[in-house]
């Protein structure tokens, strides 16, 4: 039997349609569209096609979304100060510095620049108060990736209350806020990492399982109860025919696009599990959409508050 394919594509398009109205709505009685403020800073690849289908993606849902670069070789202090020049800008009702800063910048300087940035145009979830307030479930503003999982699986009758999930990977960004969200569902969270023993046979109990490793086709059929529902967060690229070769079959479609570019990205889960999940997320096409419209739908929502705010 194979996997019901929970198509994050469409869903985000359902999101991004429910949000026209009110994104018409605010331009009307403030004179300017939501705005979204991105910092880029250095030529990390992967980050660099993230922010492109952020900033084409808030311009079709007619945001305003302006893109900030800085060189790899700027310090945290070029941060901090776009940072700030953002907080304090009246057009940007969101701020997002693309992670990961390149390394040069040093140690912890991801977890400063989060905290600089304004907690109400925090449009990431990634500031401590608006993480504090995620783990005492009072939500504000909380990441997009975990969120846009939330609302994948509510969309696509999925139930969460009272199952078992095992979320594989602790990140801020990802695994952490993922396992707070589902937890105040009322599902019963195991969170597992590189230092998991027995990983494979934990994975295996879950009802609900969550792959965001950032380590291509990790997760196996044995990793997987059958009928489990398999969220894949991983985008990874590979470029090795061999590899390719392995994950899409000689002949197939995906190996062919894989001859034609060279590379290809790929989830953290193994294609082989499709044929024990109950239903899967494609890679591309699965959360990665619904990554971008939740940072839209967190950006409405911080310009909405901050209407409210300013007006008094
Ligand atoms: N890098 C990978 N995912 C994300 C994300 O959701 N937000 C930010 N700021 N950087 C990321």
């Amino acid at each position: 039997m194979s996997a019901r394919i929970l198509d994050g594509a469409a869903i985000a398009q359902q999101i991004r349609t429910e949000l026209r109205d009110r994104v018409g709505h605010f331009a009307r009685e403030t004179g300017r569209p939501p705005g979204l403020g991105i910092v880029l800073v250095g030529d990390n690849p992967g980050s660099e096609i993230y922010v492109r289908n952020k900033l084409r993606a808030a311009g079709e849902a007619e945001f305003r979304a302006d893109l900030e670069r800085l060189p790899a070789t700027a310090t945290l202090e070029d941060i901090l100060a776009l940072v700030q020049h953002l907080n304090a800008s009246p057009v940007h009702d969101g701020v997002l510095v693309q992670a990961p800063l390149p390394p040069g910048v040093g140690a912890g300087a991801t977890q400063m620049v989060f905290e600089a940035i304004d907690p109400a145009k925090d449009v990431d979830g990634l500031h401590p108060l608006n993480v504090g307030f995620l783990v005492q479930n009072r939500p504000r503003l909380t990441p997009g990736t975990p969120t846009g999982i939330i609302e994948l699986l509510d969309r696509s009758a999925i139930a969460i209350s009272g199952t078992r999930v095992v979320v594989i990977g602790r990140s801020d960004i990802v695994g952490k806020p993922m396992a707070l969200l589902l937890m105040h569902r009322n599902a019963t969270v195991t969170i597992c990492h590189s230092k998991t023993r027995n990983l494979a046979e934990i994975a295996a109990e879950a009802d609900i399982l969550v792959a965001a490793i950032g380590h291509a086709a990790f997760v196996r059929r044995a990793f997987v109860k059958p009928g489990a529902t398999v969220v894949d967060v991983g985008a990874n690229r590979v470029t090795d025919p061999k590899t390719a070769l392995d994950l899409f079959g000689a002949g197939s479609p995906r190996m062919a696009a894989f001859e034609r570019r060279g590379s290809a990205v790929v989830g953290d889960v193994h294609p082989e599990v499709a044929e024990v999940a109950g239903a899967i997320t494609p890679v591309p096409g699965g959360v990665g959409p619904l990554t971008i419209a939740m940072l839209l739908s967190n950006t409405l929502r911080a310009a909405e508050l901050r209407r409210i705010i300013l007006r008094g």
